[in-house]
């Protein structure tokens, strides 16, 4: 009875140093996290900006998405991305309305002001929103930041009011080619992105859910538009895994995990693999591109297609190990 109960004790004491060795537990902690890493869904939104400008011209560009869409495989492509849409304001409940239900609406942006009241003319309200159907935002593009004059603090009260009343949003952030050419990149990145993550919470046990609804969309404004010379994928890598590592220092390893970075500016279907290539980019914010329904599911295709690719390849060097 007496070596029994011995020989239980030594079993009890040899797995209860397994089980506090560190590195049991830090080979716990890197199995989920690389888990997480892999279940964040791809992500990719349409913005019309003022695009279109008739419900006729929207009713159409819907229909031809619905139709696109539908054609993609639901278990091979659309189950495997969450894709939103952003038009114009006045057209948000109409195409609610039209849209194939699994895509959602986004607007392309919230109430202007940090103090929301029932007095105030023209403003659009988180509630007008969600009554609506809507459950996307786009804040912080570059457009409203250097044509309209948002300035990081309007941006980052936007965003709390979105977080807190239940709508995901899209953060856009990116330097000029004057910040670029001066070194100051990481530097404006960090403080747009730094000033809307100090008003969210940190991500965690009790709001878990917070940073699966921001979306970072990493746009280099001096890579945008005609005649802009295109960022190369190895720069968008870089910038993407500061970005996480600035979450993950700054805020949490939970916000880190979960928010997906998204790359934008000038995606089309020519390029769109070069960046879905890349291990820090979990989806695109497409304008242009997003006006075409060919384009905008050939894009979709490529996206998800090349994870898949990269995924597989991963999975079968792993078990050569
Ligand atoms: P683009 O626009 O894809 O036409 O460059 C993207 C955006 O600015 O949202």
């Amino acid at each position: 009875m007496k070596s029994f109960a011995f020989v239980n004790s030594v079993v009890l004491l040899a797995l209860l140093l397994l089980f506090s060795s560190n590195n049991f537990v830090s080979s716990i902690m890197d199995d989920s996290s690389s888990s997480n890493t892999n279940s964040r869904m791809l992500f990719l939104a349409t913005n019309w900006k003022c695009s279109i400008e008739s419900p006729s011209d929207a009713d159409a560009l819907v229909e031809s998405m619905n139709d696109a869409w539908s054609k993609l495989d639901p278990a091979s492509i659309r189950n495997s991305i969450q894709l939103t849409v952003h038009p114009p304001y006045v057209f948000l409940d109409r195409i609610r309305q039209k849209l194939h239900p699994s895509i959602a609406v986004g607007s392309q942006n919230i109430y202007d002001s940090a103090a929301p009241n029932r007095g105030n003319t023209a403003a659009t309200t988180t509630n007008m929103l969600s009554n609506l159907g809507v459950s996307w935002v786009l804040l912080g593009h570059s457009d409203r930041r250097n044509n309209l004059g948002e300035d990081d603090d309007l941006i980052a009260e936007k965003a709390m009011m979105a977080i807190q009343d239940g709508l995901g949003i899209v953060l856009t952030i990116g330097e000029t080619k004057e910040q670029r050419a001066n070194g100051e990149t990481l530097a404006v990145l960090e403080k747009q992105l730094g000033t809307v993550a100090a008003k969210l919470p940190k991500g965690g046990d009790d709001d878990n859910d917070v940073w699966n609804r921001v979306v970072l969309a990493y746009e280099p404004v001096w890579a945008v538009g005609d005649g802009a010379i295109p960022c190369a994928p190895a720069e968008a890598q870089r910038i993407h895994g500061a970005l996480r590592e600035f979450l993950q220092t700054t805020v949490s390893a939970a916000a880190a995990n979960a928010c997906r970075i998204t790359y934008t500016g000038s995606v089309n279907p020519e390029n769109a693999e070069g960046y879905a290539e890349l291990s820090e980019v979990d989806g695109f914010v497409v304008g242009r591109a997003g006006l075409d329904a060919a384009k905008l599911t050939s894009i979709i295709r490529t996206l998800v297609e090349t994870k898949k690719k990269l995924a597989a390849a991963a999975d079968s060097s792993n078990s050569e190990l």
